[in-house]
């Protein structure tokens, strides 16, 4: 294998899969293994590298499957272990790489670990999860806080103790320091390893290890009314504790016994934080998710200083990536509007690093409302009324206009957007100036031009609605302009110091024009320009 294929990870682009929510192939209004193996041509044909799907494991569902109760299983919604299998080799067969979900701070309830953990004070298996005496009144043992709502630990009268979760009570929390937890885990990744799965998006992984004497957690004195409630404390002894970096070291160890296989970290924490996760000698994650746009103040010197610290902070040698949607958070299109998804299309696909893209924004989906009875997460039936429902981001992929979406035959487990029959895949496709358009020519030009994959980033101008930048290796170079704002801007050339020829425009209408001395841009337009720099 040469290096290029062992580095896959490095120039090749991400694709989200919420398996829920992507295609229906047996009429249950919630999306199968089979549905995916039945669009893995639409995905070749986006030209993405790599999918990871969201957990298929059995799980009560209490979470969506982040609460397994078997981790080598196929949950029988999603298919079973052949149609993985099936998907597995057919997405190899077509070029795409498979990347699962790993679930290892905490498992469901219903595992046959923790039932057997709960059951009594001194069987094999309590040591597996965190359970504390009560504090001298009888209350939970400190103040750590769930960050689904309420207090971190659940009182368990079979044995008179608590345990620890960190999200729902029905997911409670691993003992990462017992030797026996990593062992079991470890072999759950080689088992699927062993079955050609190409690495793990590692959930919360920040969250594995906690302090070892359950330390309270401080106050926050920045918390704000409308938050949710854990961010009233600080979760500055219950995450991110050093020791956890051990872990991930034993856990990349374990990829590394298999050939060209990555690990990437979901961690929310400050970019200098987050870095630590590469791990000593980059022998942590390959790739600790930056979250950071997800946040991001939509103008230009808010989003390049976030470019600039994160590519200040990265260790040597370290890979960067970089994400605009998740299943957790609200969809790109409402966070900065329909017209500047196309903008940050070109953002994401032109800066330096990996891109991971979530199902659906490439068609534009925007966050649906999802009406109080039509609730289905977890975290907004706990902490209703502010806002932090995810479901309106888990909505139904739109392939097509027919009643439901193309999605499924039957109504689907979560209501389709209401635009639907204009905004899907079939349309979208027959729309050469679509947002579809648009990603299939970012990606491309992605592919073809080596300096978006591996050139440097070079920082030109933040100013305004303006960010202006360029990726450049060796003697080729691509200027990529952004007008984050509604209004029209020109750029002067004595303050660009380009010159040359417009590769691709948001609107894609522009392809081919000479830019000599000066550009324009229309508002909320993106460009991006094959150059040679100006002395
Ligand atoms: C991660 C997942 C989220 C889940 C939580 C608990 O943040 O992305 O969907 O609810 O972990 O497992």
């Amino acid at each position: 294998m040469n290096q290029r294929d062992k580095l896959w990870w490095r120039h090749g682009i991400f694709y989200q899969i919420y398996p829920r929510s992507f295609q229906d192939t047996n009429a249950d209004g919630v999306g199968d293994l089979r549905g995916i193996i039945g669009r893995l041509p639409y995905l070749q044909s986006l030209g993405v590298d790599a999918i990871w799907l969201s957990p298929i494991f059995p799980s009560p569902m209490a979470d969506f499957g982040y609460d397994i109760a078997d981790y080598t299983g196929v949950d029988a919604l999603f298919g079973t272990m052949a149609d993985f299998e099936a998907l597995a080799n057919a997405a190899h067969a077509g070029g795409l790489r498979v990347i699962l979900d790993l679930v290892p701070n905490h498992t469901s309830d219903q595992h046959p670990w923790f039932v057997e953990s709960r059951g009594s004070r001194d069987n094999p298996k309590r040591d597996w999860y965190i359970w504390r005496d009560p504090a001298a009144d009888g209350g939970p043992p400190g103040n750590w806080l769930s960050e689904f709502g309420g207090s971190a630990w659940q009182y368990d009268a079979t044995t008179g103790q608590y345990y620890y979760h960190a999200f729902l009570a029905q997911q409670p929390d691993l003992n990462w320091r017992n030797p026996a937890v990593r062992r079991a885990i470890y072999d759950v990744m080689r088992f699927w390893l062993g079955k050609g799965v190409d690495g793990f998006r590692v959930d919360v992984i920040w969250h594995l290890i906690k302090d070892a004497a359950f330390r309270d957690n401080p106050p926050n004195p920045d918390y704000r009314e409308g938050r949710p409630p854990h961010e009233r404390i600080l979760p500055l002894n219950s995450t991110d504790q050093a020791e956890v970096h051990e872990v991930i070291a034993e856990m990349r160890r374990v990829i590394d016994e298999f050939d060209s296989r990555v690990l990437i970290g979901e961690i929310y924490l400050p970019l200098e934080r987050l870095v630590a996760y590469y791990g000593k000698d980059l022998a942590g994650t390959h790739l600790p998710f930056n979250f950071a746009l997800l946040s991001a103040p939509w103008n230009a010197r808010g989003i390049e200083k976030i470019i600039f610290e994160y590519e200040a902070a990265l260790p040597q040698g370290a890979w960067p990536n970089w994400v605009l949607g998740n299943h957790d958070r609200p969809r790109v299109a409402s966070r900065v509007g329909r017209a500047q998804a196309r903008v940050a299309a070109m953002l994401l696909l032109s800066l330096r690093g990996t891109p991971t893209l979530y199902y659906g924004d490439e068609i534009g989906m925007h966050q649906v409302a999802i009406a109080p009875e039509q609730v289905r997460d977890p975290f907004e039936k706990n902490v209703p009324g502010i806002g932090v429902g995810r479901d309106g981001c888990r909505t139904p992929m739109q392939w097509d206009a027919t009643p439901y979406a193309g999605f499924s035959t039957s109504t689907p487990w979560l209501p389709l957007a209401d635009d639907f029959r204009h905004e899907n895949v079939a349309n979208l496709d027959a729309d050469a100036a679509s947002i579809l358009s648009l990603y299939r020519a970012l990606i491309g030009l992605r592919k073809k031009l080596p300096p978006l994959v591996s050139g440097d980033y070079v920082p030109i101008v933040a100013e305004g609605d303006l960010l202006l930048y360029r990726r450049e290796s060796g003697e080729t170079t691509v200027v990529i302009a952004l007008n984050l704002g509604a209004e029209p801007v020109s750029i002067k050339s004595d303050a660009a110091g380009l010159s040359g020829e417009i590769l691709l425009s948001t609107f894609l209408d522009r392809q081919g024009e000479k830019i000599q001395g000066a550009l324009d841009l229309r508002g909320d337009e993106g460009v991006m320009i094959g150059t040679s720099l100006v002395p």
